[in-house]
């Protein structure tokens, strides 16, 4: 896995959205793997900003967002399909026919997440998927002991997530406690893979990803089997790590051989 040392979380944040720009310039028709929480509302802020002074248009794009909790309606505050039209969808050009998320209302859910798994396959494949990361390893709603080949579908969420979780609610409201996840295989799938961590909580989870053995256990280490993916930490995310200044090394001398052409 590649390890990009970060300034602070707004490094980060421009590094992603620099990124998936440079990706659309390249391929107008991108496909992009989207997710919600904290870590990526910068980054959508700044998509959002390239929009609005025509520095990017998403007319082709497609999106395929990650995950989504079993039956919440599309425009209850704490949707995901609320939180993607607030943060990015609204401020784009992005065309509607064009937004996926997983099936997570009403029935058939088995042969619907197959059928989200089959259209995504039919635009050729995610190009760039974006991630952050649980603090108990959590990509999407992967769960701890989730199969490292799993595809779309509903998953139980831990205690952890919902802990995590509940500062979003009001002690009135309830909490899923169910959710419709794409797979660790389906992530894995992706061409490419940006994943964000961004503060002190996240300094064990970014340490098991990406220095701790292969477990469906802390399901982010996963990634160490994907050919391309890079994570952007700030200093708090990043603390724990052991070989920082190998991949502070690594970094100066890649974008090095960038400069020169090389890469
Ligand atoms: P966060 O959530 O961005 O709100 O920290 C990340 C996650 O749980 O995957």
């Amino acid at each position: 896995m590649k390890v990009v040392l970060c300034r602070d979380a707004h490094e980060a944040a421009a590094l992603v959205a620099d990124e998936i720009l440079a990706a659309l310039a390249r391929k107008p028709d991108l496909v992009l793997g989207l997710c919600t929480g904290s870590t990526p509302v910068e980054v959508y802020e700044r998509l959002r900003a390239a929009r609005a002074r025509g520095a990017a248009s998403f007319a082709r794009v497609r999106t395929f967002n990650l995950d989504e909790y079993l039956d919440l309606p599309a425009d209850h505050p704490q949707s995901y399909r609320h939180f993607m039209r607030r943060h990015l969808f609204d401020g784009l050009d992005v065309r509607p026919e064009h937004v996926h998320f997983p099936p997570a209302e009403g029935d058939d859910l088995t042969r619907r997440c197959a059928a989200f798994e089959e259209t995504i396959r039919a635009v050729g494949g995610i190009d760039l998927m974006l991630l952050g990361i649980g603090r108990n390893g959590h990509i999407g709603f992967n769960e701890p002991t989730s199969s490292l080949a799993s595809r779309t579908r509903v998953k139980t969420l831990a205690d952890r997530t919902l802990e995590d979780n509940a500062r979003f609610y009001g002690p009135d409201e309830v909490m899923p406690r169910l959710a419709v996840t794409m797979g660790i295989g389906t992530i894995l799938d992706a061409r490419r893979v940006l994943l964000q961590a961004i503060g002190p909580k996240k300094a064990e989870a970014v340490r098991s990803m990406v220095e701790g053995p292969v477990s469906s256990v802390f399901p982010a280490s996963a990634l160490q089997l994907h050919a391309d993916v890079t994570g952007y930490f700030d200093p708090d995310a990043a603390s724990l790590l052991a070989e920082r200044a190998y991949y502070a090394k690594t970094r100066v001398l890649e974008l090095e051989l960038q400069r020169a052409g090389r890469l």
